[in-house]
């Protein structure tokens, strides 16, 4: 039986889990790929620290003992961050070796020149690990749902910010408190600003949208806005709308142009996505033979991350024994163009205190009525002396419309404070 040898380039949360499920299921591994699979070297930062599930592997702080050893056949980057790993995997795939990788910061930046250069080595480059963790969604957009053209991808890719909605959401406890919260349990990072101010959400959704409608899409193409302005009271109305808050990835294909986008959004009560409480992740895809699916799960987490490595581990195993590596890289095969945030086209909630006097909410109607946008809904709420709380839910309209909008309540007399302006999204 052949020996497949692996080498890491890091061994952390997402390598020791790795390391785990290879220790815990060898029997099983061995016997789906017909080979045995060992960790033969790790590369880390410090080699004084304990290390479980380590037993037998050679740890370094030297790149190169795990690069040039002619006998690893995979390198798994699970090491994070642009450089070095950028330079480690492109020399990986130089050197012959197929790499499994799950670093959603790199790909969304270089997705492209890494994709080219595994295609060009006749190379594997898996990254199942990359977006939401344990869910298998690399795998369903490239080969599940190949049959498909894809028109829509919304998810909640984002544990952090998820678990911050829900708690907001079900205990009307405030963002500052329950992020606090969140970073003790070790969901947020000691610097949670990717996750909040919805960039990892991004990063993830520019590599799903490349994936479900072949056309490369990057980190600085994808329009992205955190939750760090969301209250209890905004919550509170979304429920009285019938709706919950959550932060969404979108991702559209609408006339030939491709929409990326990342924002807190108004959904529905009744959408599948609007009952993925916690720090759970799921992904909605409609496709035009399938139509619409779900697919959920843990998208973060040493075991959950570790089991799509491994799973891609297995799958560059066979491609090894069947000679077929490289089969499937790269699948921009189009060059879409992508539509200006400008041109998004939604529903808004605009939140606003006012003077409650006269003809105030007849001139709000008036402003947003000059910019051709008409309401669906207003509910006015008394708040304090001769102060009214005001929320405006306008029928879709373009996101220009709206600022020109805005730019008018702003500047009129009567107009307080606008506390927040949120997004609908219908699903599809
Ligand atoms: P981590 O716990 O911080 O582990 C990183 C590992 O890489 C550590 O072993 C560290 O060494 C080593 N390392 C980092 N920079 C290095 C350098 N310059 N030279 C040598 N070794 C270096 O990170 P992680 O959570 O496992 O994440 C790894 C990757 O998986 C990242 O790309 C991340 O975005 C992705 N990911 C993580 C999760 C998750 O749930 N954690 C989920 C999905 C994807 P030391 O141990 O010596 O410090
Ligand atoms: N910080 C990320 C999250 C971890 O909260 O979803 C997985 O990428």
């Amino acid at each position: 039986m052949k020996t497949i040898h692996l080498g890491f380039l890091g061994f952390g949360t997402v390598g020791s889990g790795a390391a785990q499920i290879l220790e815990q299921n060898a029997q099983d591994i061995e016997t789906r790929t017909e080979s045995k699979i060992r960790i033969k070297s790790a590369l880390v930062r410090n080699l004084d620290k304990p290390r479980p599930f380590a037993e037998n592997i050679a740890f370094t702080d030297k790149a190169e003992t795990v690069l040039e050893d002619p006998e690893i056949d995979i390198v798994v980057e699970v090491m994070g961050g642009i450089e070095p790993a950028r330079t480690y995997i492109l020399e990986a795939l130089g050197r012959g070796k197929n790499v499994v990788t799950a670093n959603k910061d790199l790909l969304a930046l270089h997705g492209e020149e890494l994709f080219n250069t595994a295609k060009q080595a006749g190379k594997d480059l898996y990254f199942e690990a990359s977006v939401a963790g344990g869910i298998p969604i690399i795998a369903v957009l490239k080969q599940s749902l190949a049959a498909n053209k894809i028109s829509a991808l919304l998810g909640i890719i984002n544990g952090t910010t998820n678990y911050i909605l829900t708690a907001m959401s079900e205990q009307g406890r405030n963002y500052a408190e329950v992020l606090a919260e969140a970073q003790e349990l070790g969901y947020a990072e000691s610097d949670p600003s990717a996750d909040v101010d919805g960039v990892d959400a991004a990063r993830k959704l520019a590599i799903l949208a490349s994936l479900a409608f072949n056309s490369r899409v990057t980190l600085p193409d994808v329009f992205v806005e955190g939750i760090a302005k969301i209250t209890p009271e905004d919550l509170q109305y979304a429920s009285e709308l019938g709706c919950t808050v959550k932060l969404l990835g979108i991702a559209k294909h609408l006339d030939g142009g491709v929409e990326v986008r990342v924002h807190p959004a108004f959904l529905p009560k009744s959408h599948p996505l609007a009952s993925v409480n916690g720090v759970f992740n799921a992904i909605y895809v409609v496709g035009d033979a399938v139509g619409e699916t779900m697919f959920y799960g843990k998208g973060a987490g040493s075991l959950p991350t570790g089991s799509a490595v491994v799973s891609d581990i297995i799958q560059v195993t066979r491609n090894i024994h069947t000679g077929s590596t490289s089969s499937i890289n790269c699948t921009c095969y189009h060059n879409l163009p992508l539509t200006e945030s400008q041109d998004f086209t939604t529903a808004y909630y605009v939140r606003l205190l006012v003077k409650d006097e006269p003809r105030v909410l007849a001139t709000l109607a008036l402003l947003f009525a000059e910019a051709n946008i008409s309401f669906a809904s207003i509910i006015q709420k008394p708040r304090g002396h001769e102060q009214a709380e005001i929320v405006l839910v306008t029928h879709p309209c373009r996101e220009a419309q709206l600022q020109d909008a805005l730019d008018s309540v702003k500047a009129y007399s009567k107009t307080l404070t606008v506390y927040n302006v949120i997004r609908f999204e219908s699903g599809i």
